[in-house]
């Protein structure tokens, strides 16, 4: 149905290019220039990925289209502005980085705009603000970089999923072409159908801070009931997010642990779930021993239980059996 005749996506070509102008050619833009590049996007991956600029003046893009013969209902329609109570049109984004956001087939539909401090004073605004839904764009249908991203996962079957724009971009960096991110929402139906067209392995590359890590746990249980994705998790420890590990360990650092520290979602969880309870205290071990017990009578693999009882067995002084036992009784209660 969708054939992208839409006058909208005019609009949102015109409005991208024009972002992009005022960033890259721009005095107005200079200041988040040197941000980006501060950040170690070059201007290659500027170019690419059409970043731009929005002024802090909230006419801009309504001057440009008010010469573009462009009707009231489109410009309405295209959720780049906001109807002001005399009818005037503002920007809706201002004095931000602006990521355009493109359909599966390359189509800019929407943007994610990230706020950019001109001075010190701190102002309460959100750091990332997105396009609201509109006739083209629907945020549950979306990842970032899909599109670019396919060719690259049907190589390997292997898609990497990210939390933020940034740590695609980042990743695409050091090579890894396969990332895409949701819109800072976790994963929708429509979203994982459409990874599933692409890929059969899905790398959790999330934050690694709590939230990060809370978004992880939920995304392994979601992505386990609603997808036959073969799951595993990258962990980056220090708290750090992608983007941020890069910039302190480098590319080769980033693309060893990517290639070569996944863990399984079952070692994921085990981990995620120690942090939570006081081991050192009788109570909450057997707690613990009970959780990462019946996380591990869903693991199909009998090697990775068998591994882990020996583990498990070792670190808290236990008889196997006792182990292996307790596994099965929760087998039989889940079925
Ligand atoms: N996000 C959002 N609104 C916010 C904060 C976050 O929509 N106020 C979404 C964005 O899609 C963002 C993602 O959640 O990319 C991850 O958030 P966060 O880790 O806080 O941002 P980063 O991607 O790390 O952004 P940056 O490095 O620029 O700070
Ligand atoms: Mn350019
Ligand atoms: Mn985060
Ligand atoms: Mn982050
Ligand atoms: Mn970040």
């Amino acid at each position: 149905p969708n054939k992208e005749t839409s006058p909208l996506y005019v609009l949102h070509d015109k409005a991208m290019q024009f972002y992009h102008h005022m960033l890259v050619n721009t005095e107005v833009g200079q200041a988040a220039l040197t941000y980006l590049h501060d950040r170690g996007l070059t201007d290659e991956l500027i170019e690419e990925f059409q970043i731009g600029f929005a002024p802090p003046q909230r006419e801009f893009l309504e001057r440009i289209f008010e010469k573009e013969a462009a009707s009231r209902e489109d410009l309405l329609n295209s959720g780049l502005f906001i109807e002001r109570d005399d009818g005037r049109l503002l920007d809706r984004f201002y004095q931000r980085i602006m990521f355009p956001i493109r359909n599966s087939s390359g189509r800019t539909i929407a943007f994610s705009g990230r706020w950019f401090e001109l001075s010190d004073e701190k102002s309460d605004q959100a750091k990332y603000l997105n396009s609201p839904e509109t006739p083209i764009f629907n945020k549950r249908m979306v990842l970032f970089n899909l599109d670019k991203a396919k060719s690259s996962i049907r190589k390997d079957g292997t898609v990497y999923l990210f939390e933020g724009f940034m740590d695609v971009i980042a990743a695409f960096k050091t090579g890894l072409e396969s990332g895409v991110a949701s819109m800072g929402t976790s994963l929708t139906n429509q979203q994982i159908q459409q990874l599933e067209r692409v890929a059969t392995n899905l790398v959790f590359c999330y934050d690694g801070d709590d939230a990060g890590q809370q978004a992880t746990a939920r995304g392994l249980e979601l992505l386990r009931e609603h997808s036959r994705l073969n799951l595993s998790v990258v962990r980056l420890g220090n708290k750090l997010d992608p983007d941020e590990f890069i910039q302190a360990n480098g590319a080769d650092a980033f693309r060893q642990l990517v290639e070569h520290e996944q863990q399984t979602p079952f070692s994921f969880t085990a981990d995620f779930l120690a942090k939570q309870y006081n081991l050192q205290n009788e109570k909450e071990r057997v707690t613990y021993l009970e959780l990462v017990l019946k996380e591990l009578a869903t693991v199909d693999s009998l090697i990775e239980q068998d591994q882990y009882v020996s583990q498990l067995a070792e670190r808290f002084q236990l008889q196997r059996t006792t182990l292996t036992q307790q596994v099965q009784l929760y087998q039989r209660e889940h079925k």
